[in-house]
């Protein structure tokens, strides 16, 4: 009997694969990061096949450690950043144009053209529960076709395919050009703005409004069931690829956020909350996002409702690459524990503009607040706390839109490890936050769907009962402090504003 689940993980920084056992703990992992192309200023980009490449070293690597052989795995599945673009030729398997990530502004002036067809910003909010912005997946595919020298040709003559990178690694681990399945999961088709939420089918009107031939989009299968065989050489060979979710869905799914009214947190190279809304499609009057949270084989799809932050972990990245100002990302701990607060100093970090719930691509970022008296140890202290501020306001907002304030905040990713941060987190909610023993969510939750569609969990039961608590963090802060923090926050995050005609 195979004893393990696989899941590709195919990140925003690196891509890894990690494997797991029944009890959802993990029994080895492997991991490699890529490059990050900034071709300009607000312009992100990645390098496929050199995605692509790493995910076959990660894979044979996270075998090789655990000392395991394709046998013993009984299905793999995939999870990804979501909405970063990919366009490639059906014939070659090659990209026409590197992959636009989701953290990429260039598409504002699309975005504006579509906007004044009718309708402003909200023009598909109905439809896709998002608004226009640069974030999304359809008007990066739209550039391409516009920017790339006989691409909307060869897109109108049915040879080019888009995928964001859950399809991507699909299609190549299926056999590329030699017969890859060219499919997507309805967490990931819920970010493209192409997507009715309702029928989980690519909107026709809307692809015309941004000149995408239907021909290039993946089939949307569900989250949860076989798509294929791994491609018979190389590692996982003949493992049935059986889940897709796009990151943050996965780390729902994985932090067993299963009912309607749970929430979680993950703390990435962005932040991103969601909060299960069940089978209702809640729609956002606070500048959060309708999406599907995920879909089970043929069970009926479950949504959320989600904060999206941009900039959070990436920020203590460019105080490392850009600034030098630490080695590691550990010791942004240290610096920010040599003072007792900020020192007056509130770091904004509008770097790709600023998502929820604001949705304002004229934004970048300021450190505001300054005096002779600010040091290294004030400035740390002010990074980490813009991730703890930025979550409070897409909270507040999901606490408006559902009407019911959460008690507790679930969270994972990487700063969780933070244990300033944390107890900064729940001082600034006023709630408990609340880290699982297992804190790698996304892959375990991709593991998850793959798993259930095989047989190897027998049901969501069985996720439920693999959570386990790690620790606690309970507010210490008191409510003035607390407010009066908070309100300069929010009138530093108005200075960004307006930078960008
Ligand atoms: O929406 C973007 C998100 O999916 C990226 O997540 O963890 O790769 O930064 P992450």
């Amino acid at each position: 009997m195979t004893k393990y689940v696989a899941a590709i993980d195919q990140g925003t920084t690196s891509t890894r694969c990690m494997i797991f056992d029944h009890s959802g703990r993990v029994v080895s992992v492997d991991q490699k990061e890529h490059e990050q192309i900034f071709p300009r200023a607000g312009w992100v980009e990645h390098d496929a096949n050199e995605i692509w490449t790493n995910t076959r070293q990660v894979a044979a690597g996270a075998l090789a450690k655990a000392d395991l052989t394709t046998g013993d795995i009984a299905a793999v599945g995939i999870t990804n950043q979501r909405e970063t673009a990919l366009v490639w030729d059906r014939t070659t398997g090659q990209p026409v144009y590197n992959a636009i990530v989701w953290q990429d502004t260039r598409t504002d002036r699309i975005c504006q053209e579509l906007a004044a067809l009718g309708g402003g910003q909200e023009r598909y909010r109905d439809k896709t529960g998002l608004p226009l912005a640069t974030y999304f997946s359809g008007p990066k595919v739209r550039w391409i076709l516009d920017n790339v020298e006989g691409a909307r040709e060869k897109a109108e003559a049915g040879d080019l395919l888009f995928g964001n990178m859950d399809t991507w690694v699909l299609w190549n681990m299926t056999g590329g050009v030699d017969g890859g399945v060219h499919v997507t999961d309805p967490t990931n088709a819920s970010r493209t703005l192409l997507m009715d939420l309702e029928t989980l089918s690519w909107d026709e009107g809307i692809a015309a409004d941004m000149g995408i031939p239907l021909s290039m989009l993946p089939e949307i299968r569900s989250s949860s069931e076989e798509y294929g065989k791994v491609r018979e050489r190389g590692a996982l060979a003949g493992v049935p690829i059986a889940g897709i979710l796009g990151d943050q869905q996965a780390a729902t799914f994985g932090q067993a956020c299963l009912s309607p009214g749970e929430a979680k947190n993950t703390y990435g190279t962005g932040n991103f909350v969601l909060l299960n809304t069940g089978t209702d499609q809640v729609m956002s009057e606070n500048g959060l996002l309708t999406t599907v949270c995920y879909k089970i084989g043929s069970q009926a799809p479950v949504y959320a409702l989600e904060g999206s932050i941009a900039v959070t972990g990436s920020l203590v990245q460019w105080l490392r690459d850009n600034l030098g100002m630490i080695s590691t990302a550990a010791e942004i701990e240290e610096h920010a524990r040599t003072v007792e607060d900020n020192g007056g100093a509130y770091f904004v970090p509008a770097f790709s503009g600023l998502f929820a719930p604001y949705w304002r691509s004229d934004a970048r970022g300021a450190i505001v607040g300054l005096t002779r008296f600010v040091n290294k140890g004030h400035l740390a202290r002010a990074v980490l706390e813009a991730t703890a501020f930025q979550t409070r306001e897409v909270i507040d907002a999901m606490n408006a839109d559902s009407g019911v304030p959460l008690k507790s905040l679930k969270v994972d990713g990487g700063m969780v490890v933070n244990e300033l941060l944390m107890q900064f987190q729940a001082d600034i909610l006023g709630v408990p936050v609340i880290r699982p023993v297992v804190n790698e969510t996304t892959a375990l939750g991709a593991a998850y769907a793959a798993g259930l569609a095989v047989g190897f969990w027998a049901s969501e039961d069985d996720i439920r009962q693999n959570w386990a608590q790690d620790k606690q963090w309970d507010p210490a802060m008191d409510a003035e402090a607390r407010d009066r923090t908070y309100a300069q926050w929010k009138k530093a995050v108005t200075r960004t504003f307006d930078w960008v005609e």
